[in-house]
């Protein structure tokens, strides 16, 4: 049987997660992210960027661990409850890292139509 492509546009935690779904269920993704790294909104940048939503540097996530973590990847024992942007952004790597999902995200390939 053909095995199905499916393009996934962004690499922040939907699309991480997406990734990961479509590779379970044996589906061949292409994910297209139109920065050049993982994150969307958790990847802090020291200078506002036009167009793209942004956190400060002090943030800090609002839900706990245990609401914020995928289902099938904890967050570190070690790490606080309510963690910090950049704790956030580091489980967000390990998570791509884990699961094997970098391969399949193209950087800065910006998608204008989900449709030919
Ligand atoms: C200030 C703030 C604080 C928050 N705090 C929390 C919190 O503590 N806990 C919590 O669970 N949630 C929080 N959220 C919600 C947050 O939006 C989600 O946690 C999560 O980041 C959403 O992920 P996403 O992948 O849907 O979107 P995003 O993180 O926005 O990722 C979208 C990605 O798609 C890319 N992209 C967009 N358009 C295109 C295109 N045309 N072509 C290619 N790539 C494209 C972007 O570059 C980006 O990488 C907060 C939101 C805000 C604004
Ligand atoms: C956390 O903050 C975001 C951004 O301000 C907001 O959308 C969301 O509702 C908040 N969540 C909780 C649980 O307070």
């Amino acid at each position: 049987m053909e095995v199905k492509q499916i393009a996934i546009i962004g690499a922040g935690v939907s699309g991480l997660g997406a990734i990961k779904s479509c590779l379970e269920e044996g589906l061949e993704p292409t994910c297209f992210e139109k920065s050049n790294g993982i994150g969307g909104l958790w990847r802090y940048k020291e200078t506002p960027e036009n167009g793209r939503p942004g956190i400060y540097k002090s943030l800090t996530c609002n839900t706990s661990k245990e609401m914020t973590a995928f289902s099938d990847y904890p967050i570190p024992d070690h790490y606080p409850n309510y963690m910090h942007h950049s704790k956030m952004m580091e489980y967000l790597r390990m998570y791509a890292r884990h699961f094997g999902l970098m391969k399949h995200i193209q950087f800065q390939v910006r998608k204008k139509k989900l449709l030919p």
